[in-house]
């Protein structure tokens, strides 16, 4: 019950691995009708299609990436600050993107952190702190820390109407709970499929919205920042991609592109309805039983995530009981000592009960 630190992987991914490394054992001086990098680069295409299908986008608002950070940095320092903006953070967000925006600071770009209340942040907290200066809204649409939810639409609707973006990290959302970027009116949303996509690692995603695309200068440049990248020409004689392919810029490790390819077929067999239905009702579950043991929660009430957090003075013994038990969590000290539960659609009432045995013993 660790998928918010790592999803498990299915045979299925590991196969798709496989199917790559078996084309790269066999690369050699035969014919083929299309270069080894032809057929990576096709690939790669499908799967863009899939991604985006899957986000509610189009694949010309899809880059592939190496993790959330990256397309976190490419929109962040994409966005033209001038000096005097400011960007709206809340305090349940990841470290990264505090880094990017503290650097961002030395633009004269002011950052105002919203502060949560018992584990949540309102949309109306954003709305306080935000004003015609505001270039951007960033956040995690699900905390890793405590599992909380943003309500995107709202936080969107907002921003927008001062004229700024909704910048989102999904890395504890995507394959967790359904996502359509379109319908959540997302500017920005950047992610890794190794956690609730039970995917790869080493490689990521950034939806740029498509009026976006020509106004979000890429920070970062390679060989393949072009429209025909197989040519290797120079940057004067090849302008950049009008989709979000600009925003790639080296060879991408196509072994994940595969395994992305079969992580997205297994999750789309099952169904995100069903998915998201199983994760919230296993959360539902963990919370009547711990609730029942007196726990304090970090999450708030009424919380749509399959992440679930609580306090305890006592992390160490339950990181060590629980890790002896064969039981994996996530157990913490942040100013409080945390447990953090994230079940994926994989685990069972069983492994709830396991949990809770356990849990008696500490
Ligand atoms: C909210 C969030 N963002 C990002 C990441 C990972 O970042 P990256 O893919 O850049 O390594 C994590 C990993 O735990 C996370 O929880």
């Amino acid at each position: 019950m660790d998928t918010a630190f790592v999803g498990l992987m299915p045979k299925q991914v590991k196969a798709a691995h496989e199917d790559f490394l078996e084309e790269r054992l066999q690369f050699g001086p035969f014919p083929l009708e299309k270069t080894i990098l032809g057929v990576w680069l096709d690939k790669t295409e499908e799967v863009r299609k899939k991604l985006a299908l899957f986000l509610g986008a189009k694949e010309s608002e899809i880059a592939f990436t190496y993790c959330t950070g990256c397309g976190s940095n490419i929109a962040l320092n994409g966005i033209d600050w001038k000096k005097g903006d400011n960007a709206v953070i809340d305090d349940l967000e990841y470290p990264t993107d505090f880094h990017i925006l503290n650097v961002l600071r030395k633009k004269g770009v002011e950052i105002r952190i919203a502060r949560h209340e018992n584990g949540a942040v309102s949309p109306e907290k954003f709305e306080g702190l935000a004003d015609k200066r505001t270039r951007a809204f960033v956040v995690s649409h699900v905390s890793y820390l405590n599992g909380f939810r943003h309500d995107l639409k709202k936080l969107a609707d907002i921003v927008h109407a001062y004229g700024g973006y909704l910048v989102v990290d999904s890395a504890q959302s995507i394959g967790g709970i359904k996502i359509n970027v379109r319908d959540e009116d997302v500017d920005f949303m950047s992610g890794i499929p190794y956690k609730w996509l039970i995917g790869p690692n080493g490689l990521g995603f950034l939806y740029v919205r498509e009026e976006l695309v020509p106004l979000i200068a890429p920070d970062r440049l390679g060989w393949a920042s072009t429209n025909d990248f197989t040519s290797l020409d120079t940057m004067e004689s090849n302008p950049l991609p009008d989709t979000a392919r600009r925003y790639e810029y080296g060879t991408l490790g196509f072994e994940s592109v595969y395994g992305l390819n079969a992580s997205l077929d297994y999750i789309n067999r099952i169904g995100m309805d069903a998915i998201e239905q199983r994760n919230l009702k296993l959360i539902h579950m963990l919370r009547e039983r711990l609730r029942s043991q007196k726990v304090m929660f970090f999450t708030p009430e009424e919380n749509r995530s399959p992440i679930l957090t609580f306090f305890t003075d006592n992390e160490r013994a339950f990181g060590k009981k629980m890790k002896e038990n064969k039981i994996l969590i996530t157990a913490r000290r942040k100013k409080k000592g945390q447990v953090r539960l994230s079940p994926h659609f994989y685990n069972n009432e069983e492994d709830i009960e396991a949990f809770m045995r356990t849990f008696s013993r500490i």
